[in-house]
């Protein structure tokens, strides 16, 4: 057994043991062991010790020491992690019993198949998210200011995960249906597949940023993460579940994802910077046609998808609201990362959600942990 005082005692004794019994003197006829003719020792070489210079770090093809923290370039990255740090949750916090008894009383045929698709979609974009920034964004930043908000969003992601994987349970919901919904339907597939692509063409080992197409796909590819993907699709694919929630039903539910769209918010608004800080300090020039063919092409997956879990009207929301609620803040995120519009004259078609997303904290469980949370309204995005 394992002596936890102690852990190595147990190993160090039984090595003892076997040295004592298997080991033998060698046999007289053996070869006498060979010694090693006395080396000189040759000088160290000599290496540069003074700390990085700030200036020299990059967001990407870097050669300061990525090991070394501070002194900072990008101070705003670090308040990112401290900011995150004050969001600490877990889907256990949060009641569920009042939503088992919704699904299974209070539901409508038409609302339950939102509330399921909604989650189906959910749950594979997290795992997607979660990829995108802990396996080929991360180990292509040059500055460890950047990895640490990076590690922390990865850690997030697998918490949103968690949150969904815990309303699926607890509603009792048919698991290995439900998660292998987005390959059998095709209005779920199409989103995932958009991302799925743009992650396959930077998810490679042999990408070479110094290359200007790789570095221009890579930038796109932030962008779509950042401003569509986490900053529009998850921004928005919340409100169908927050109509149930206006209405009083699946309130636990809405509020593990008031939770989860806080950590999206600073995702989104971090991604933005960086891609910002990349495009500046690599001087990338973007295809204008290409960026808005990126939003075109999220726009008409999004209808697709909004046709598909309103396929049938519910009270208080609609596939009209949903797209156009899209299109008006995929707008905020183009200009946030200085594109033009891709959707002018798009209105808000839900006024309320951007104070979902401002939400300083409901109840008082967090008393002690949530004390200054920096909302969605107070991120500088610039
Ligand atoms: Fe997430
Ligand atoms: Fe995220």
């Amino acid at each position: 057994m394992l002596n936890w005082d102690d852990p190595f005692a147990a190993t160090a004794n039984k090595l003892t043991e076997a040295d004592t019994t298997t080991e033998s003197a060698p046999a007289a006829n053996e070869p006498s062991p060979r010694i090693s003719p006395v080396q000189t020792p040759t000088p160290a070489p000599q290496i540069t010790v003074a700390p990085v210079n700030a200036d020299d770090k990059r967001v990407i093809n870097g050669m300061t020491d990525i090991n070394q923290l501070a002194p900072f370039k990008y101070p705003w990255a670090w308040t990112y992690f401290l900011n995150a740090n004050k969001n600490h949750w877990t889907p256990l916090d949060i009641n569920m019993a009042q939503d088992v008894h919704d699904y299974r009383h209070k539901l409508t045929m038409e609302e339950k198949h939102v509330y399921e698709n909604v989650l189906s979609y959910l749950t594979t974009s997290d795992i997607l998210a979660m990829r995108n920034i802990g396996l080929a964004v991360m180990e292509k930043m040059s500055a460890p200011e950047l990895q640490i908000y990076q590690a922390r969003q990865v850690y997030e992601e697998a918490l949103h995960t968690w949150t969904y994987q815990h309303c699926i349970e607890t509603i009792g919901l048919d698991q290995s249906e439900i998660y292998n919904r987005y390959r059998v339907v095709p209005e779920i597939n199409q989103k995932i597949q958009l991302a799925n692509n743009r992650l396959n063409s930077i998810l490679r080992s042999d990408i070479d940023l110094t290359n200007r197409d790789e570095l221009e796909n890579f930038v796109m590819s932030y962008a779509f993460f950042a401003g569509i993907f986490e900053g529009s699709w998850f921004y928005n694919g919340f409100s169908p579940i927050f109509a149930l929630q206006r209405r009083g039903l699946m309130k636990g539910t809405a509020e593990q994802l008031q939770y989860i769209m806080r950590d999206e918010v600073m995702h989104a608004s971090f991604g933005i910077r960086v891609v910002k800080q990349i495009i500046k300090e690599e001087n990338v020039v973007l295809d204008p046609a290409k960026v808005q063919a990126m939003f075109e092409q999220a726009e008409a997956a999004e209808k697709t998808y909004a046709g598909y879990i309103l396929r049938d009207p519910i009270l208080g929301y609609s596939k009209e609201d949903h797209i156009g609620q899209f299109r008006f803040i995929a707008n905020r995120r183009a200009k946030q990362m200085g594109f033009a519009e891709p959707f002018p004259g798009a209105e808000d078609a839900l006024p309320w959600l951007d104070e979902q997303a401002n939400m300083k904290k409901e109840k008082n469980f967090f008393e002690t942990k949530v004390t200054e949370y920096q909302t969605g309204g107070a991120l500088k995005w610039d």
